[in-house]
């Protein structure tokens, strides 16, 4: 029987995956084999987010364990994390027949699913992952290729601040994780404010290269710790 409670109800991330599972809101759900809620570290500061998922994820039920996933995962790992550091979740849960895009009905339909994850993580930087996450977490209709590499704050629930976002892991995600001096811009959308400031911490951190066990412990604590 489908669960209709008000995802943005949900104090907890289990709470919600339990909404998530009894969902049948949009035309995803009769076609799914299983809905890929989200995995990681529940209070975690880096949050990836993809489109939706493909055969692979809808098979496991999990998010980026296919092709692009392999792709992902290496590029955490690049950045001296594992999976389980971060948080990884799709703008839509159920898998689009044929992996065609989802249909805006159906991004309005799971996005409270989102919000809601984010909203409960609170992550620092939120990495968005092709146009449909970038456009819908930035409210914007420009297309991720002039929109990559810019960090930018919102503040779209409610009150709260929300991350950082940006669509590709770049080395401002690495900046805005406090732990390189790569230089890191921001701005609030609507307000004109923008900022370019750079980190001083750890400033010999080289991004995008591969780090030794110490290095990596160095780079988790500075996580935990900023
Ligand atoms: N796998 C996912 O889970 N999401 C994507 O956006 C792409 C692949």
């Amino acid at each position: 029987m489908a669960d209709r409670g008000d995802p943005r109800a949900a104090t907890s991330l289990d709470a919600l995956r339990t909404l998530a599972l009894g969902c049948d809101a949009c035309a995803l759900a009769p076609t799914r084999t299983t809905v890929v809620f989200g995995v990681g570290d529940p209070r975690a500061r880096l949050l990836f987010v993809g489109e939706g998922p493909g055969e692979a994820e809808d098979l496991s039920g999990e998010p980026f364990v296919g092709r692009a996933g392999r792709l992902l995962t290496s590029l955490i790992e690049g950045i001296g994390l594992t999976r389980d550091d971060v948080y990884i979740a799709n703008v839509v849960k159920c898998r689009p027949p044929g992996n065609r895009d989802p249909r805006p009905e159906e991004i309005a339909a799971c996005s409270p699913f989102l919000e809601t994850q984010l909203d409960l993580i609170a992550p620092r930087v939120v990495v968005t992952l092709g146009n449909f996450a970038t456009q819908l977490l930035l409210g914007t209709r420009e297309g991720i290729t002039r929109l990559r590499g810019i960090l930018k704050a919102c503040t779209d629930h409610g009150n709260k601040v929300t991350p950082h976002m940006f669509p590709h892991i770049h080395s401002q995600v690495l900046g805005a994780l406090g732990y390189t001096d790569a230089p890191i811009e921001w701005g609030i959308p609507g307000t004109g404010v923008h900022h370019a400031r750079r980190s001083t911490t750890n400033r010999n951190n080289r991004p995008h290269q591969s780090h030794g066990k110490r290095e990596t412990r160095q780079k988790k604590s500075s996580l935990i710790d900023n």
